[in-house]
């Protein structure tokens, strides 16, 4: 997807993968994570997620990713604090308390850019890649994390002829390879979703399966 296309999605107000309330999978998971205490988690393609707040609420700091201004705006907002807003090399940071946002491409992030993270947390984000770009956006977020790091990557799963994405369908073999020997791949649940009442039901989607995995990046 180019960024122009998840620009218009937040200026339309078509954000149906926004959760009202935090992800379950985030909360049953996490501590499978054995993230640091207090250390920095890295959310790629992090959009207004309240599953920040309820990290930075297990006392963790969030350095977000996210192309969109009134994703950013939104999410500060919903979390009632008034954020610093500066350049900061090739992004916008938006920063208040524990949290810093990048407003930018996560395809373009350095290290320097993200600063040092010990954790991550993926919801959504590489199944809003379509397959020629998954591959790019993986090698990316391993650059960004050190040998060793864990994190959560929930995936969404359904037979690819039924929808065209986004969410696209990424199933466990296919994170293996995504991932090759730079990670170790442990799956910690798998729950049906009915789209019933969603923009999903209007596409030709009647259930998706989440899938979380524990990731590990290779020593
Ligand atoms: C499917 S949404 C998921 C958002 C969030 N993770 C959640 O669970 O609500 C994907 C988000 O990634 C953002 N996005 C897409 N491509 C991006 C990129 N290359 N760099 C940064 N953000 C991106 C979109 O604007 C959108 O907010």
């Amino acid at each position: 997807m180019e960024p122009r296309f998840w620009l218009q999605k937040w200026e339309s107000g078509q954000t149906g993968f926004h959760q009202q309330a935090v992800n379950e999978a985030l909360t049953t998971c996490w501590p499978a994570v054995e993230a640091p205490a207090g250390g920095t988690v890295l959310a790629p393609l992090c959009g207004k997620s309240l599953d920040m707040r309820w990290l930075a609420e297990q006392g963790h700091a969030i350095v977000g990713v996210e192309l969109s201004p009134l994703a950013c705006g939104a999410f500060f907002e919903a979390i009632d604090r008034r954020p610093r807003v500066s350049s900061a090399g090739s992004f916008r940071a938006w920063e208040a308390e524990h949290y810093r946002i990048l407003q930018g491409d996560f395809l373009n992030a350095t290290t320097a850019d993200v600063g040092p993270v010990s954790a991550f947390y993926d919801r959504a984000a590489l199944v809003a890649m379509p397959p020629d770009m998954q591959r790019g956006y993986v090698r990316r977020l391993l650059t960004l994390l050190p040998t060793g790091a864990t994190g959560l990557v929930v995936c969404f799963e359904y037979p690819p002829e039924s929808m065209h994405g986004p969410p696209f369908s990424v199933t466990e073999a296919r994170l293996r390879e995504l991932l090759g020997a730079d990670g170790r791949l442990r799956r910690l649940s798998s729950t049906v979703i009915r789209t019933r009442g969603t923009a999903l039901e209007g596409r030709g989607l009647e259930t998706l399966t989440e899938t979380t995995y524990r990731v590990q990046v290779a020593e």
